[in-house]
This record gives C-alpha cells, structure tokens and sequence, in this order.
C-alpha cells in the first residue's frame, strides 16, 4: 500500500497556493512511492488562510508555525515566506525533526545558510532540500543528460540564465522582494539565484573565479501609503566565472534579470564543446537544440543545429500523453515528485532537488559577485 505523508504549508501567498494546487495533481504520477496529503497550513495573514477552504484534506489553519512544528502527525513542511525569516523557520523546523521544502534563497545570506546546513547535519532524521522548479522542465532534462553523456566533448562555454521584465513598470509597487532588508544584500541573486545555479552545481561546474556586474536600475517605487520608498535590491546581476576540470577552463555565465525587455519567466541553458552543444529556454519550451557535426551525403561534414521536441516526460512518470505539452506547473509537480520520493530513498539515478549544500554555495557565489562589482575585480572561490 502507498505510504500516506501528511505535508503541511507555511507561508501561503504565491508560491504556498502553487504547491498546495499541485498536490491535489499527485495522480497524475505513475507509481510514485508516497501519497501525499496537505494537511495543514499557516499564514499570518487570515485572509490568506480562507484560500484553503476549498481543499478537504485541510483540516487545520494556524497563525504561528510552532503550531505545526508540536504536531506529531505533521511530516513534511513547506516553507514559502520572506528571505529574512528563513534562518529562524528553517531552523526550527529542522530541530523538530520535521522534512522540509525549503524555498530559495536557503536564508537570507551565507551566515544564514551556514546555520542552515549546521542544523541539517545535527538532525539527520530531517529530510532536507532547496525549492528550484526550472530543472524539472523535459526539455531542460534533456539538456542536462545531453551534458552528462558527454557529447560536449571539451566545454567550450556554458551559460544559464533566468529573465523576467515585470520591473520594467516604474509604476509598479514596492514589495518585500525589492528590499534589501526582507529580500537580502543579494537582491536579485537571492530571488532567482538557485534557479541558474542549480544545474551547474549539480553538473560539478562550481566557479573558481567570478566577475560580477550587478545594475540598480530602479532606485525608488511606489509605497502603499502613497509616496515613494527607497528600492534597494540589485534588479540585474551578470556573474562571468571560469570553471575549471579536467586539466582546462571554461567559462561559465549567468544571468539573473528582474529587467529583461520582453522576458516572462524565462529559464535558459546552453552548452557548446567542440564534440557537440545543447539550448534549452522555456520561451519554447518543448523545443531542445541539439548541435553536432553531420557526414553529408556526397562527402565532407558539416555543422549542424538541429532541434527535437521535448515532450511531456520529466524526472518521474506521468499519466500525461507523451507527447503533449508541459509547463511551469508540470514542473513543481515533478520537483515535488522527487523530493519525496528521495525523502523515501526511491529516486534512483533521477534528478533530485537542490541540497543544503547546493543551496548554500550559491550564497559564496553572490558574496563574491558582489566584491567583485565593488572593487571592479575578478574574485577567487573556494580553497
Ligand atoms: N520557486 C519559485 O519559482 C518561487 C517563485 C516566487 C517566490 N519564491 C520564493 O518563495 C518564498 C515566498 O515567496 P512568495 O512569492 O510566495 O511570497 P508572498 O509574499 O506571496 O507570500 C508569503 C506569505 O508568507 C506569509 N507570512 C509572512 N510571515 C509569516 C510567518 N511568520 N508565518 C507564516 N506565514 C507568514 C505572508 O502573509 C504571505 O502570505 C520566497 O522565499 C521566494 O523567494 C519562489
């Protein structure tokens, strides 16, 4: 019989209503070890909780998040609030020996998330992972075992970049995500960081070097109130690093843009050798580009990009036909697929979630992204 998880929701404004819609999808996989069920759910906010209503399971609605940390049927959190309340949440959560779904940034900056990763090691039975959705596209699954396969042959350069443009509207509100103080010195790397990174991490591509060139473009915004507040956040930040394995070096590039004319969402991954390359964006998401060098019939060889559609299969199998279309949602379903079937130890050789340890190197990336912009140099990682 399939193992029932009782999960339950912490913050649930934007990203708490998304996860909570696609746990009622849980059929649409195929054998997945654990049915799991949204249990309860906190919010500050009561106007927020009402939302829920509409879901049977939830039988329980809470203002304070201890609430659910002393209840013995709970299993899983998932926590979507505030980059300044991660460190404490996170924490607690773990010290109560509760799973938990994380959401990026892993803590506000790199003390935050050292911390973090200390209370994962001293709470082992805390089944832990980082939130970053992009990966489970299966076009960028594609990508990624094209990479892993090794057709690249020598890496040429990479580049992975995550586009929006909804700040290009001066007019638009201020909000705790444009402040430093809730969203982190890191600004935009805090919000869409993990998302570029994630890939690269998990590919071993860690950067030994990093120039980063980070744009405050929009200084102030409107405030509820009616009058203007300081928007402190970096809103664009280009990091160029050098990768380095295999006896050479590489360049790897992200980008991480709240204003890019024309941009939605947009996830990207690219990756050229000399053997082969592969483009992946969610601007076209069933299409992967696939480089190689072709025998021509008649003689000679030539350099060809050809494209293949990716279809609707991911890391874990769905009922979905396969050759329908997949979308932003498919991919939370899919990151929340495998983060509970590697909480059972049932993933296998699948692509998982991001770890504590993933989630917390990229807060080294951005320190030093940010050193870099400040002093104009190039700064060394690691070691
Ligand atoms: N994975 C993604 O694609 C993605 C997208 C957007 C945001 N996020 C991340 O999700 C997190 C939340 O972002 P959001 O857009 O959902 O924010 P949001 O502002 O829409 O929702 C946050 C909710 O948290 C509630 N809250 C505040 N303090 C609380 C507390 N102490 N206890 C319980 N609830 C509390 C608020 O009332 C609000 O309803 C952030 O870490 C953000 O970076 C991830």
């Amino acid at each position: 019989m399939t193992k029932t998880v009782n999960v339950a929701i912490v913050g649930g404004g934007l990203m708490g209503r998304e996860i909570a819609a696609a746990l009622q999808r849980w059929p649409a996989l195929i054998d997945h070890p654990v049915h799991p069920q949204l249990t309860a759910v906190c919010d500050i906010n009561p106007a927020v909780l009402d939302w829920f209503d509409q879901i049977p399971t939830v039988t329980r609605t809470v203002a304070d998040y201890a609430d659910l940390l002393a209840d013995e049927a709970i299993d899983v959190l998932y926590i979507a609030v505030r980059h300044d309340l991660h460190h404490q949440l996170y924490v607690d959560t773990i010290r109560a020996g509760k799973s938990l779904l994380a959401e990026k940034p892993f803590g506000i900056d790199g003390s935050a998330a050292e911390a973090i990763v200390a209370a994962v090691a001293a709470n082992p039975q805390s089944f832990v992972r980082c939130s970053s959705e992009m990966p489970f596209f299966p076009g960028a699954q594609v990508a990624l075992n094209y990479v892993r396969s090794g057709a690249l042959g020598r890496i040429i350069e990479a580049r992975c970049a995550f586009l929006h443009a909804s700040d290009l509207d001066v007019d638009k509100a201020i909000n705790w995500k444009r402040q430093a103080r809730y969203c982190g010195e890191a600004g935009v790397m805090n919000d869409l960081g993990l998302h570029v990174w994630h890939v690269p991490l998990r590919l071993g591509w860690a950067p030994d070097r990093i120039f980063g060139v980070l744009q405050d473009i929009v200084t102030e915004r409107p405030a509820l109130d009616g009058g203007r507040e300081r928007c402190d956040t970096w809103d664009n930040a280009v990091l160029h690093g050098w990768v380095s394995r295999d006896g050479y070096s590489f360049p790897l590039t992200t980008e991480m843009k709240r204003i890019e004319p024309g941009e939605k969402n947009t996830w990207e991954f690219e990756a050229l050798g000399m053997g082969g390359g592969v483009r992946f964006s969610t601007k076209n998401p069933k299409r992967v580009q696939v480089f190689s060098l072709v025998d021509v019939p008649g003689g000679g060889r030539e350099q060809v990009w050809s494209s293949l559609d990716a279809g609707s299969q991911s890391v874990w199998p769905t009922v979905t036909g396969p050759n329908f279309e997949s979308g932003f949602s498919d991919a939370i379903l899919q990151m929340l697929a495998a983060f509970l079937a590697e909480r059972e130890d049932a993933l296998g050789e699948r692509f998982g979630c991001a770890t504590p340890n993933e989630a917390a190197a990229t807060h080294e990336i951005y320190r030093a992204a940010i050193r870099s912009h400040e002093t104009g140099q190039v700064v060394r990682l690691g070691g």
